[in-house]
């Protein structure tokens, strides 16, 4: 979708990771794993991971309420919430719903979107369009997450990748000419074994053999992820800027998926974009999942990185799978 009727600009933006830092080194106690094996293999030095007492909403919360200070809404004024995130806090009721409790919304539709790593960009479109259409006027979406919860502690292969955290922003009717230009979002559902967490719902409810098969943990084929996720963000890339009339050359800032330096870096050598367009922050991070894009959005507003008039292209790609890109004008 183009979204030409109203401007949707993003008119605040907070982030909240948790203070606890779990090193690469600390990595090499738990499990059969090097700092330099992960540093060369993923770009990752280091990871935030929230204690036995924080959930998601948590997090959520404590990056909301700075990007309701940063846009000066009233926390009544929000019409919608939308929490995207993998790692909710229960079942039911909706993480948004804890959220909106938190932070005392009471005027707001509140709800969860389940779209992995790419849940962010899932829920620009979303928002875009219920403002778009003058549905609404004010969303507060955010993307957070606890992958500590869900990640295997004993499996190398994952536990290495994945951080906690939330980024938060305030959309609503922006200035002319600026805001969302727009958003391509897709899905692959015939790939779906490829990375998930098997155990623990429907299809598997918990019970001692979940636990005991470990099946109530992340599981994942790094290697095939790996290749498409490098296609998956390619086409998204291209779909968003075709839709929004602009090519490579126009992007002065790329954001994208915080997940290996080496999907990061494969793309932007085949857009061409030169390292001082692409905004990283996995080294501090790790892999947040949905919270990735609006954490590092957040980071590049607040250092400077971000200027009124810049295009600011994101894209992601996540479990499902499902992938996406977006297109703003600052
Ligand atoms: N430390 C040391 N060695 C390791 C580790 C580790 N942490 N993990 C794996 N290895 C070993 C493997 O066992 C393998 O050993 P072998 O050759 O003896 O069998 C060797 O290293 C190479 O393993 P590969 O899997 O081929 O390593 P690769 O270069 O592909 O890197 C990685 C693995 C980092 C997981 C990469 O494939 C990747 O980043 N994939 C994409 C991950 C991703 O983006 N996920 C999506 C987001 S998550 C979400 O949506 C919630």
């Amino acid at each position: 979708m183009t979204y030409k009727k109203i401007n949707i600009g993003i008119k605040g933006s907070g982030s909240y990771t948790p203070e606890k830092i779990l090193t690469n080194f600390d990595l090499e106690k738990m499990v059969d794993t090097s700092d330099e094996w992960i540093t060369s293999r993923t770009g990752i030095k280091e990871r935030r991971i929230a204690d036995e007492n924080t959930a998601t909403s948590d997090l959520a919360t404590k990056a909301a309420l700075k990007a309701i200070e940063e846009a000066k809404v009233n926390s009544s004024e929000i019409d919608m919430i939308i929490v995207a995130t993998v790692t909710p806090d229960m079942f039911f009721p909706s993480t948004a719903c804890f959220v909106q409790k938190n932070i005392n919304a009471i005027n707001a539709t509140a709800f969860d979107i389940s779209a992995a790593c790419s849940g962010f960009i899932y829920g620009l479109s979303i928002a875009s369009q219920f403002i778009s259409s003058g549905e609404v006027k004010t969303v507060l979406l955010i993307g957070a997450e606890t992958m500590s919860k869900v990640v295997d502690w004993q499996d190398r292969n994952t536990c290495i990748l994945l951080g906690d955290g939330a980024g938060a922003v305030i959309l609503g009717e922006g200035e002319d000419g600026k805001g969302i230009l727009s958003v391509y979002t897709l899905s692959d559902g015939s790939k779906t074994n490829l990375l998930m967490v098997p155990g623990g719902g429907s299809r598997e409810p918990i019970s001692i053999e979940v636990i005991k098969k470990r099946s109530h943990y992340m599981k994942m084929e790094g290697n095939e992820v790996f290749k498409f996720a490098i296609r998956g963000m390619e086409k998204s890339i291209d779909e968003a800027l075709k839709k929004a009339n602009l090519t490579y050359e126009d992007v002065t800032l790329f954001i994208p998926h915080q997940a290996n330096i080496r999907i990061i870096d494969s793309l932007t050598k085949r857009m061409g974009l030169p390292k001082d367009r692409v905004f990283t922050n996995l080294d501090k991070y790790g892999n947040t999942s949905a919270a990735s894009i609006p954490i590092a959005l957040d980071e590049a507003i607040k250092s400077g990185r971000v200027k009124s008039g810049d295009i600011i292209l994101m894209s992601s790609f996540g479990s499902g799978f499902t992938m996406g890109a977006a297109v703003i004008r600052w």
